[in-house]
């Protein structure tokens, strides 16, 4: 039986599978994260790490809500320093780690990014987009001037691959993307979760203590779907797609609009681990189908065949 390689190359970074998880979902314990790599993943993602250890918001800080999950942790992880430690034992275990990472402040952002490469990661995501927390930049990936700033900053401190991920929560997500792309990013990872909110009808008040939370899982993929679709064509770089895949569909969809890798995080909350093996075992398969010979000739396919029908539908029209 011919097995089609799911072999993908993302910003130089070789990734024997297009699936990642998505930062924050599994957390950042080695054995849990080289359980995603042994289920599938091409490569996994850290929980989003900061400059110094930070407890986060007080608990509820997730719920399930119809298709999907809220969450507002408020980025709790231990400090960079913690993570060197980590990021090595997944190294040594041969899973290739990309180390999610976030800074109050451009200074915070590049320190953090410094200790993580040295620390030995194998690409850095630049967390430009926690819709839970106020700090000096806010939510850093509303604003085109401070993502292109924190970007090329940190570009300057570390020659990893560097993924800038952004959010949906934005007026014009392909302004924003520019300016990663102008600051020195080699990747977009689209998108991080979208605003919303639950309210508790017993005890009348917002259920998350932030009041408001990313919104994750099924619900948010068209909105995600779109946001990749828009970077695709705003960018040079590549496109890694995020937000409610869970079936084998649904990452063929996020290939044909543009996205050369894929995230997936509610989904093993919802389908267990197996999750990135069934969605490897579907791809493969639609590939064989429709006599694809790779990941590759996937990619974007949708605005070629779009660009192709409007021409089409530009020659057959009568003008009078
Ligand atoms: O609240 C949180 O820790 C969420 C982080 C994120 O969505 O980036």
């Amino acid at each position: 039986m011919s097995k089609i390689s799911l072999a993908v190359e993302v910003a130089g970074l070789r990734l024997r599978s297009p699936l990642m998880n998505a930062a924050g979902v599994l957390g950042m314990s080695p054995p849990i994260l080289k359980r995603v790599y042994d289920s599938g993943a091409g490569a996994v993602v850290t929980k989003s790490i900061g400059p110094a250890p930070r407890t986060g918001h007080p608990n509820p800080t997730l719920v399930r809500v119809s298709c999907g999950a809220l969450n507002a942790m408020g980025l709790p992880n231990p400090g960079a320093e913690y993570f060197v430690d980590e990021i090595k034992a997944l190294k040594e275990m041969g899973v290739p780690v990309v180390a999610s990472f976030f800074g109050g402040s451009v200074e915070e952002f590049a320190e953090v990014a410094s200790t993580l490469s040295k620390a030995g990661a194998d690409a850095l995501e630049l967390n430009a987009s926690c819709p839970n927390v106020q700090e000096e930049l806010g939510m850093l990936a509303s604003d085109a001037g401070n993502v292109e700033k924190v970007t090329a900053t940190v570009r300057e401190e570390t020659r990893l691959p560097l993924f800038v991920k952004l959010s949906p929560n934005v007026t014009d997500i392909k302004e924003i993307a520019m300016a990663a792309e102008r600051g020195g990013a080699d990747a977009i990872t689209a998108v991080n979760t979208l605003k919303g909110m639950a309210i508790d009808i017993n005890f009348k008040r917002p259920i998350l203590t932030n009041t408001t939370g990313g919104l994750s899982g099924p619900a948010v993929k068209p909105v995600a779907l779109r946001c990749v679709w828009e970077v695709a064509e705003a960018v040079d770089i590549p496109v890694i797609g995020c937000g409610g895949v869970t079936t084998w569909e649904d990452a063929i969809e996020y290939l044909l609009a543009g996205a050369s890798a894929l995230e997936i995080g509610t989904a093993v909350m919802t389908h267990g681990f197996e999750v990135y093996g069934q969605v490897n075992e579907g791809i493969r398969r639609y590939l064989e189908m429709n006599g694809f010979s790779g990941i590759k000739e996937v990619v974007g396919l949708a605005h070629q065949i779009g660009e192709e029908q409007d021409s089409r539908a530009d020659r057959c029209s009568i003008r009078v």
